[in-house]
């Protein structure tokens, strides 16, 4: 297996793999928030939140009834704040009509705990506890939707979604993945809270299907209900979470849902970009290898969007270069993202990329 990646040089120590973590992240939605409409807003404390978490929700002015709710997990070195401007799921929100929960790590160096026993077991504490929580709280305040709930994140957040899924399997009714590694792949051999994990972060941790489903299954020991379907993002050319960690995943996944994790039934080739390899291992487990990609893997928003059930994005609402406003236009007045509704004089608004 790792024959199939290009060797990427080891970092040389714990303090710069924690600053590639922080630093490489394009801020590719940084217009967003001037567009949206409505603000991030920190909740005090919410109960069950033993580490601290910090809880924030965007909600949109209109929401359906039941909302959906996704739980957007920031990287290493981020904030709720920074991943609120930095991903596209506010504005999705403001489309679709869902709400959006960021936790923002408690940790100095603002990444996830996912190598604590406490994390890695049901209700044991931890920051997945806190996150959990942020789910209960949601769904008893929001009114939000309990069959409806998702969970995403980059890089940090990305391990924290693997470790959701594991711990906490119950909670979600489907994952996105963006250049983590699998649940439990961290796991300290010292007890170490929120610990850096220098053999798995550079792929030498390689188990079967069966140890890794084995490793999962004893996080919430007796459950024996369904995991939620998952999508696992990773870039060939990821130097901080080696790639190695996309095969690992891949396998950990196959050997929950009882796929074969060297033969996926489909692979559909430059699929969502080019360079972009899908590979499906049955309904609840796509695997999405990106060719020449580092770390992170850039949020494919209208996938996700796929992925969670919501009617494709582009099947309502105006395209790029439509009009969307302006004296005497009647027509809708909603741009499909990623564009955004842009004033350019006052008879004629159109649907543009941001600037
Ligand atoms: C890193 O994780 C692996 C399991 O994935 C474990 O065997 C190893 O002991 C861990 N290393 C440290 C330093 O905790
Ligand atoms: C995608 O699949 C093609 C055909 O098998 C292969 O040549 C290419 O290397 C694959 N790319 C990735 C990123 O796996």
């Amino acid at each position: 297996m790792r024959a199939r990646f290009p060797e990427p040089t080891a970092t040389s120590s714990t303090a710069m793999a924690r600053t590639l973590l922080a630093s490489i992240f394009l801020l590719l939605w940084s217009g967003l928030v001037a567009a949206l409409t409505s603000t991030l807003v920190q909740v005090p404390s919410i109960p069950n939140n033993p580490t601290n978490v910090g809880v924030f929700v965007y909600t949109p002015t209109t929401v359906v009834e039941k909302p959906p709710v996704i739980i957007a997990i920031h990287y290493c070195g981020g904030t709720a704040d920074a991943y609120f401007t930095g991903s596209p799921y506010a504005l999705y929100a403001d489309y679709y009509g869902f709400i959006v929960m960021y936790p923002s790590s408690p940790n100095a160096d603002l990444c996830w705990d996912v190598s604590s026993v406490a994390t890695l077991t049901h209700n044991g504490g931890g920051d997945s506890f806190g996150i959990a929580s942020m789910v209960a709280y949601a769904i008893a305040n929001y009114n939000a939707d309990p069959t409806r709930v998702y969970v995403t994140g980059t890089s940090s957040g990305a391990m924290m979604t693997n470790v959701m899924c594991a711990v906490y399997p119950e909670l979600f009714a489907a994952a996105s993945v963006y250049s983590g590694v699998p649940a439990g792949c961290f796991m300290s051999n010292f007890g170490g809270v929120d610990a850096w994990n220098s053999s798995c972060a550079e792929g030498q941790v390689s188990q079967t299907s069966a140890q890794w489903a084995a490793q999962v299954r004893a996080m919430f020991p007796g459950y024996t209900g369904t995991y939620p379907p998952i999508q696992e993002y990773h870039g060939t050319a990821d130097t901080t979470l080696f790639p190695e960690n996309f095969v690992e995943e891949i396998k950990e996944w196959a050997g929950i849902f009882g796929y074969d994790a060297d033969a996926p039934t489909q692979v559909i080739e430059n699929d969502p970009l080019p360079g972009y390899n899908k590979s499906i291992y049955g309904p609840s487990l796509q695997g999405i290898l990106a060719q020449g990609v580092g770390h992170t893997v850039p949020i494919q928003g209208d996938q996700d969007m796929i992925w969670f059930g919501f009617e494709a994005p582009g099947t309502t609402g105006v395209a790029e270069f439509g009009q969307c406003g302006g004296i005497g236009y009647t027509g809708s007045t909603f741009c499909m993202p990623p564009y955004f509704c842009e004033v350019l004089n006052d008879f004629f608004s159109q649907c543009l990329t941001m600037s």
